[in-house]
Order: structure tokens, then C-alpha cells, then sequence
């Protein structure tokens, strides 16, 4: 089963010594060496010449039941043959439409008959439950089907149909040739199995295989597998991929199915390789490449100004895409190597509505507590308590804030999970007790696989709760401590046990975990991870749960975090390498293991976009690249664009020079320290970001065209984002000695953050503009029409912020009106999840009166921190405000004046307002 010992060294070897060799490609199949890929490859583009087509709908079979609104059918594969009887195969299809009728679910499974070359440990079915580990346990799964026909008349002809309940969707199947057209509010969508690409290789055995082939199909690969690091694959099954085909009409531009190393907009891959979703360990990946990497969210959105669709291809196994943009429309050839056809589609108005209600049904980014979303220190390593204390108290002296610091594989003793390195840290409750005094917390690193040879991994293996070898053994692998076990977290028993060593470790409640290889990393093994025919709860081939098996293990750290934590009602915080589509309930993730050149650096802008509207917004790539000693230019301009990732944390490789933000010389020192020191004081603006991503999905780090569909000129813009729905527009130098950047605007106005100097645009169309960035210089707008809220002082960490008092930015829009909001609660706990916590509503109307209106209060008015403004700053330049010397303030019954103060000539500040935002108040100029 295992590769050749040799080989097996020299993979390790590699894997630890790459720092100076990026990661080889070659180690990684491409779609001419992959089975699967290769046949559907070849069989789309031997049927887009024959035009011949296998599959139709059974007339017969088709049946509506009510009481699940679910359409029943069959689906019929037939096999022609010259000299015997055709072959049909039945390929069981449901049909659905969910979330009050927005969205269309389709799968497609095969009825398979009992056969006797399969042990009987391994499941025949085909793998049908991603959908319980990708959608979230309250989603609405089942709306009423639409006003479908009743009776059985409609199944009488060619072509079936159905409406949803508001008449927005209609469904039409042509039986013949299985072919489905979507139409949404009267316009033709989405066609399904347009180009007949559809393809469900059914089981069969290899003697026979001869009978079972369409003529279009070749059977490259089928029984055995001729890639040079996984040619020991069983393929207990042989051929079973699944692969269909959808076209969007009239949709020019694609977006999302991370991860990879990619332009935010999809490109054409018909003269290139697919895009693969296959999640794996690419130390030092290439960029701009559509090569796997570590998380795979299948999930696509098409666009265009008039309306959206989402496409959720929920398949586990390994897969891969094919994109063309043909004139106005775009095709997308979807293929996996098992499992079964299941996938959702989401029709909207506006790409929001379309992550809205993709992060309905997977789930919503979970709300991080406020000091996560602050600076995490990160090193591969810090060597000891002592180290890291003096981390700690140095940040401190050089006014720098961060609330996370973080032990990456050695602080354990010998590599060996929930054990601590007894001489390095002999104490580790003294040292989490030690940090606590600031508010600080401490994240430490626990992967799946488990050493051999000490009680944890003999625990696991006695309780049969380990990831099984083809022959039902338990599987040895090797990883960081040499021979190792990995955790079956898709079963129960294996949840249960590793909740119990977390629970041995931690009593802490500022200790979290950080769970890194968990693609799984197998540095013995194919492509780096796991043989394909290892076996996992329910006799389930890791074949077909590859992609999800991160997932796993991740969401029973946060479960077992959460009750650890129960007693103070904490917020746990979990960084994933691995994810899958709702990977965003449980944990957050980074882009993996950069370096510390510039190439990295710009891509890792399209990288947290990519993640960010597919609704797993809570990323961040490592802060100056992980391996390889950023030059100090390089290393300045990674903070000023890290600060705006969701994620901020630095990290570095265990062979860089240490490069904590305090080591470094003047000035790279200070234009850190102001990076991160900006990041403190825009954290209650990044917070109503999170809370509103938890609710609605909005992206944090949101690209141009989501944020303006309506110009087609944005649509390939990713150089450039917004933050949220706070109107913030950076675009981060990511090249070596530039000190101007262009953006490119929508109509309307906007400021520079920091001077609030206006910029107008032109009415019409987008329009360039430029901005000064020498290296003091950050380059981040304030769209007009919008209100911010910061805060101004310096404090060591987001908790001790939080008596400090706000500072409202307002920027007018050209009818010099604004808004904006501010959420908080205690930061740390569930209480907001019962109703503790505040959101106000600020706005400004015809630049004449600024109101706030508190839009939840917590019962009892509870204490969520202080809700002092103490600062006004309104721009005016540009638009139609004009502020006197005073204005009066209206708070309850008390009215009084403040004075304002116009220190640069566009602003106008309004000091010492003592305004609460808990209650209504009204400034008049
Ligand atoms: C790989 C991770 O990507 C990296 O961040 C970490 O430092 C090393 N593993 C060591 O644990």
C-alpha cells in the first residue's frame, strides 16, 4: 500500500528541506494523468463532434411527492451494442426547489447491484452525504414545490415543467435527450447537460467492461492508475466519475471554486488545465496556476448587471472544471471522481443575493470574538515560555498592539500532540495565566496525524477510531513525527475521543487551536495526501470524502472548544489549513505556505477575495511570506495590505530570520507598528463587518464588481476591494517601487481615509484616479455616502480598547447624505446570541442634521463596553454640507452646543460631543 520506502524518503526528505525549492508540480497529476479526468476530457470532446446523446428521462417513472416536494424520476443510460441487447442503466434523479423557492436542487445516484468483488466493509452505495457536513443543520432544505401541474398529464410529452411558487423560476427537462433549461423572471439562465457532457460511469467489472463503453468513451485508467505516486490504487470500483455540464447564459464573467493561486475572475481553461478542487499540501505552490491547493469550496458564481446565479456542485471527491467563454455566454464542464450528482442553483438579482442565499444553506461565517479579528504574532517557532514572554512584553515596549500569539509543532514534546515539550514549557498553565492578565490569548497547533507509539495514538487505534488502510487495517502513514495515524473524525466514536484529549489539555480559556495538515498532509503518500482507497466511517473510500475530511476534523475542534469553554461561554477560535463549503460555521483559514517575494504578495489579494464570496470571508495570507526573508520594502507593504484581510497574522518559517514587528529597524519599524496600530482603530468598523457576514454572508474583503455589478468595467478588477459595507476602497501596493496607484472608481465620491481630501468622478462610466503612495502612504479611499466609527487611541490589545471612546468619519455622498452603523458586544462570549448586544444606525440627511438611531439595545441595557463618541470628523469638501462655527446636539431632553473646529481645510471636527450611541440623538447645523 505504501509508496517505496525510497521514494517514500525522498518525498519527506523534500517536503522538509523545500525551503530554497518551491514545491514541484510534478507531484501533482494533471488532468491527462488523472483516470478520470482524462476519459470525461475526452469523451466531452468526442460527443461535442458526434452530437450523440446516452441519457434521457423515463417518462414512466416520474413522481411528485408532496409530502417531501420532491420530483422522483429515472434517469436512463443507454449503452448501445452491435452484435448483444442494449444496456440500460438506471440512474435514480430527484428534483427540488428550496429556500422558499430561490434555489434548485438536481441529483443524480446509481442503482447498483450487489457484487462479489467488493468486501463487504466497503459501502457499494455511492457517497450521498457531503451535503450533511457542507449544509448547515438549520437550513430550509425542502420549499413547497412549485405550482407544479397535478396529476400525471404533463409527464406526456417531451418536455416536463415546472414554476416555482412566485413565478420566478421555471424548469423545463426535454426527456429525450435530458437536457434542462432554467429560465429566471422569463430569461433563459442556465442549461443544464447543454453540450450532453453528462456522464455517470456505472459500476460494471473489468471483464465486462468492453460491453459497458459508450463509443465516445475511452477507458483510459479505468482499473488501475499508471501516475508514477499512486499507481498502488485499488480502484476497488474501477470507473465511477460523474461529470455534467452547465452553460450560463449570457454571463461573460465567472467567479470563485477556490482554492487557487488565481485571478479573482475564472479564465478559460479550454487550451489549459482545469481548475482542480483537491485538497493537498503545496509548500511554496506556483502562482497564477489552476493546480489544487489546500481548501476546495465547489461553488461558482456567474454574473452580469441584471442578475446572478450560484452554482454548488456538493461532491467531496476530487474534482475538476473546465471553463470556455464562448461570445456571450459562459460553459462549465464539471467532473468528479465519485460520489453522486448533487448540486444546488441559486437565481438572483445581485451576486449578494446569490451569497446570501448560498451561506443560508452552508452556513454563515461564525462570529469571531473581537480580539481574533485583532494581530496575531505568529513563528514556526517560538522556542519556550521565556520566548514568548518576551515577544509579549516587547510588542508591548514598542507600542505595538496584537492579542494572539501563537506556538506552532515544537512546542510539543517530540512532535506528539496534546503533550507539551516539558523543558520549554514546563508550566503551560503559568504561561497561559500570564498572558491573560492583558486580555492575551495563545493558539497552539494540533494536527490529525498522531505518532505512533504513545497513549493517544494507541487510544485511537484501540478504539478503532483511525483512518483505515484498504484491508481494513489501521492506516500507518508518515508526517512530521515520523509513523503516524490520522484521525477518523467522520465518525462519532473518533469525535468523542478527540474531544477527550482536548479536554486533558485545556483548562485555560485563552488557549485555541490552530489545526494545520489536515488536507491530510501524508508526506508518504500520492500527491502529499492520502491514498484514495483508504477507508473512513462507513466503509466510505477516502476517494469520495477527500475534500471534506478537513472539515471534519476542524468542526470537532470547535465543538469540542465550544464545550471546554462552556462554563465562561468563550468564543473559541480555530484556524483550518483544509476547508470545504462550510468550513466558515466553525473556523477561519490563511492561503498556506507563501513566500516572501512579491508575486506572493499580489496574489493573495484575489486569493481572500476568491474565499471571501463564496462565504468563507474569515482568511488571511501570512504576513511577510512564510518562507524566505522579506526585504524590508517587501515587508512594509505586506503589513499595510494584510491589515485589510479579514485574518492579520504574521508567520514565518522555521529557517527565516526572526522578524517580529519590533526587531525591525527604523523607519520599517514604525510604518509597521502604524499598519497594525490603524488595524486597532478600525477594529469597531471590522466588527460590524463580521457581525453583518454573520447574518447576510456579505463579504469582508469584497471585489469591485460585487460591490458594483452594475459596471462591467469592474469585472475584472482584483487589485482592488472594499471592506465590507463600510464604503473603505484599498488598493494595497503590491509591487516593488511604486509610489502612485491607480484606482479604478465607480461614479460618485470618494476621500482619501486619512486626509478626507475629496476625489469626484464623472457621472457616467468608471474612472481612473490616482493616488500618492510613497511607502508612509496607505492607499485607501472612503466612498461618499457612507459613515465609519474607529477609535483613536493606542491600546496594547483589542480587550483594553474597550472603555476607549469612538470617533464617527462621515462622508457625504453628492446629496450630502450618509450612513453608516455600529454593532458591539462583550467581544469574547455567546450572550449576543441571546439579544446582548447594541446596533445603532448613523446618518446624515442633506448635510444639514446627523442622527443615530439605536436599532437593538440589549435588555436591561446590559454592559457592552462604552458607547461614548467623543469625535466627530465630517468631510466637506465636495459635496453640499457647510458646517457653522457651532452646531446644537439634541440628546433626549437635553440640548446643548458644541463648538466645531475646521483643522484641514476639508474637514470639519466636532470635538468633546459626549454622545452615547445606545440612545437617539440628533446634531443640527
Ligand atoms: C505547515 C503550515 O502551513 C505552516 O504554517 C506551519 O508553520 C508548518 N506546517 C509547521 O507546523
Amino acid at each position: 500500500m505504501l509508496l517505496p520506502k525510497v521514494l517514500t524518503l525522498f518525498l519527506l526528505a523534500l517536503h522538509q528541506l523545500c525551503f530554497v525549492n518551491a514545491f514541484t508540480d510534478y507531484l501533482l497529476k494533471k488532468c491527462h494523468q488523472s483516470g478520470f479526468c482524462h476519459r470525461n476530457r475526452e469523451y466531452s470532446g468526442n460527443i461535442a463532434k458526434s452530437f450523440n446523446h446516452y441519457y434521457s428521462l423515463n417518462e414512466d417513472s416520474l413522481k411528485y411527492s408532496e409530502a417531501e416536494n420532491v420530483l422522483h424520476g429515472i434517469v436512463e443510460k443507454l449503452i448501445p451494442s452491435k452484435n448483444a441487447d442494449d444496456i440500460t442503466i438506471n440512474l435514480p434523479f430527484t428534483l427540488r426547489f428550496m429556500q422558499e423557492g430561490t434555489s434548485v436542487r438536481f441529483t443524480i445516484d446509481e442503482e447498483r447491484a450487489p457484487t462479489e468483488n467488493l468486501p463487504d466493509y466497503i459501502s457499494l452505495r455511492r457517497y450521498n452525504e457531503t451535503s450533511k457536513w457542507a449544509f448547515d443543520e438549520h437550513a430550509p432544505l425542502s420549499a413547497d414545490f412549485a405550482s407544479v401541474k397535478k396529476g400525471h398529464s404533463w409527464f406526456r410529452s417531451d418536455k416536463v415543467t415546472f414554476l416555482n411558487k412566485a413565478g420566478t423560476l421555471k424548469i423545463e427537462i426535454l426527456r429525450k435527450s435530458f437536457l434542462l433549461n432554467i429560465y429566471y423572471n422569463g430569461r433563459l439562465s442556465l442549461v443544464i447537460n447543454d453540450r450532453s457532457f453528462l456522464n455517470i460511469e456505472h459500476l460494471r467489472s473489468k471483464e465486462e467492461n468492453f460491453k459497458n463503453l459508450l463509443p465516445e468513451e475511452s477507458s483510459f485508467n479505468m482499473f488501475k492508475d499508471s501516475f508514477e505516486y499512486s499507481k498502488d490504487d485499488t480502484l476497488p470500483f474501477g470507473p465511477e466519475s460523474i461529470a455534467v455540464d452547465f452553460t450560463f447564459k449570457n454571463y461573460e464573467n465567472l467567479y470563485g471554486i477556490p482554492e487557487h493561486a488565481d485571478s479573482l475572475r475564472l479564465r478559460d481553461t479550454s487550451e489549459d488545465e482545469p481548475y482542480r478542487l483537491f485538497n493537498v499540501d503545496v509548500f511554496e505552490y506556483t502562482v497564477k496556476s489552476t493546480s489544487p491547493m489546500y481548501g476546495s469550496i465547489p461553488f461558482m458564481l456567474a454574473t452580469n448587471p441584471r442578475s446572478s446565479v450560484g452554482l454548488f456542485w456538493v461532491n467531496a471527491a476530487d474534482t475538476w472544471i473546465d471553463i470556455k467563454y464562448d461570445r456571450h455566454d459562459s460553459k462549465t464542464h464539471w467532473i468528479s471522481e465519485s460520489g453522486i450528482v448533487d448540486v444546488v442553483l441559486f437565481f438572483g438579482d445581485t451576486p449578494a443575493d446569490i451569497l446570501e442565499a448560498y451561506t443560508e444553506l452552508t452556513g454563515r461565517s461564525v462570529l469571531p470574538s473581537l480580539a481574533s479579528i485583532g494581530y496575531h504574532q505568529c513563528r514556526w517557532n517560538y522556542n519556550d515560555e521565556l520566548d514568548v514572554l518576551t515577544v509579549d512584553s516587547e510588542m508591548d515596549r514598542a507600542h505595538i498592539p496584537y492579542d494572539y500569539i501563537w506556538l506552532d509543532l515544537e512546542y510539543t514534546d517530540e512532535k506528539k500532540f496534546f503533550t507539551w515539550n516539558p523543558s520549554a514549557f514546563p508550566d503551560p498553565e503559568r504561561l497561559l495565566g500570564r498572558l491573560k492578565r492583558l486580555g492575551r490569548q495563545l493558539v497552539i497547533l494540533i494536527d490529525p496525524h498522531i505518532k505512533t507509539g504513545y497513549e493517544i495514538s494507541k487510544a485511537i487505534i484501540e478504539r478503532g477510531a483511525a483512518v483505515r488502510d484498504p484491508l481494513q487495517g489501521t492506516f500507518f502513514g508518515e508526517c512530521w513525527p515520523g509513523t503516524s495515524v490520522w484521525i477518523d473524525t467522520f465518525s462519532r466514536n473518533a469525535q468523542i475521543l478527540w474531544s477527550s484529549f482536548l479536554k486533558t489539555l485545556v483548562s485555560a480559556t485563552n488557549l485555541h487551536i490552530w489545526n494545520d495538515m489536515n488536507e491530510p498532509s501524508i508526506f508518504s503518500g500520492p500527491e502529499t495526501t492520502a491514498p484514495k482507497d483508504l477507508l473512513h466511517e462507513g466503509g466510505f473510500e477516502e476517494r469520495s470524502v477527500h475534500n471534506v475530511y478537513g472539515l471534519t476534523v476542524h468542526e470537532t475542534t470547535y465543538h469540542s472548544m465550544k464545550e471546554i469553554f462552556s462554563g465562561e461561554d468563550l468564543r473559541p477560535f480555530i484556524l483550518t489549513r483544509a476547508f470545504f463549503a462550510g468550513s466558515q460555521r466553525t473556523a477561519a483559514t490563511w492561503t498556506g505556505d507563501n513566500v516572501a517575494n512579491w508575486n506572493y504578495l499580489g496574489i493573495s489579494i484575489p486569493m481572500c477575495l476568491s474565499n471571501n464570496i463564496v462565504g468563507m470571508p474569515f482568511i488571511g495570507a501570512d504576513i511577510a511570506g512564510f518562507s524566505g526573508d522579506p526585504e524590508p520594502e517587501l515587508l512594509i507593504r505586506w503589513y499595510q495590505a494584510g491589515l485589510w484581510y479579514p485574518f492579520f497574522r504574521g508567520h514565518a518559517h522555521i529557517d527565516t530570520k526572526r522578524r517580529e514587528p519590533y526587531l525591525l529597524e527604523e523607519p520599517v519599524k514604525s510604518l509597521v507598528r502604524d499598519a497594525i496600530q490603524l488595524r486597532y482603530s478600525l477594529l469597531p468598523t471590522l466588527y460590524t463587518a463580521f457581525q453583518k457576514t454573520s447574518t447576510s454572508g456579505v463579504p469582508i474583503m469584497k471585489p469591485m464588481f460585487f460591490e458594483k455589478p452594475n459596471f462591467c468595467q469592474l469585472y475584472g478588477v482584483d487589485d482592488q476591494f472594499y471592506i465590507g459595507d463600510t464604503g473603505i476602497l484599498v488598493k494595497p501596493v503590491v509591487e516593488k517601487g511604486i509610489t502612485q496607484v491607480e484606482f479604478l472608481l465607480a461614479p460618485g465620491i470618494y476621500y482619501d481615509l486619512f486626509t478626507l481630501e475629496p476625489f469626484i468622478t464623472s457621472y457616467e462610466e468608471p474612472e481612473k484616479y490616482s493616488v500618492a503612495a510613497d511607502l508612509g502612504k496607505i492607499p485607501a479611499l472612503l466612498e461618499g455616502g457612507h459613515i465609519i466609527v474607529k477609535r483613536d487611541n493606542y491600546r496594547r490589545s483589542a480587550k483594553l480598547l474597550r472603555n476607549d471612546p469612538f470617533t464617527l468619519v462621515i462622508a457625504p455622498n453628492r446629496n450630502a447624505d450618509a450612513v453608516g452603523e455600529i454593532y458591539v458586544d462583550d467581544g469574547e462570549t455567546f450572550a449576543y446570541q441571546r439579544g446582548i448586544y447594541l446596533k445603532s444606525v448613523f446618518q446624515l440627511k442633506n448635510g444639514k442634521i446627523i442622527t443615530c438611531v439605536p436599532e437593538h439595545v440589549p435588555p436591561n441595557q446590559e454592559f457592552v463596553g462604552t458607547t461614548t463618541i467623543n469625535r466627530i470628523n465630517v468631510a466637506l469638501d465636495g459635496n453640499d454640507v457647510s458646517i457653522k462655527d457651532t452646531v446644537n446636539i439634541t440628546q433626549g431632553a437635553e440640548c446643548r452646543i458644541a463648538t466645531v473646529t475646521k483643522k484641514r481645510p476639508n474637514t470639519a471636527i466636532i470635538e468633546n460631543v459626549q454622545l452615547r450611541f445606545n440612545e437617539s440623538w440628533t446634531i443640527n447645523f
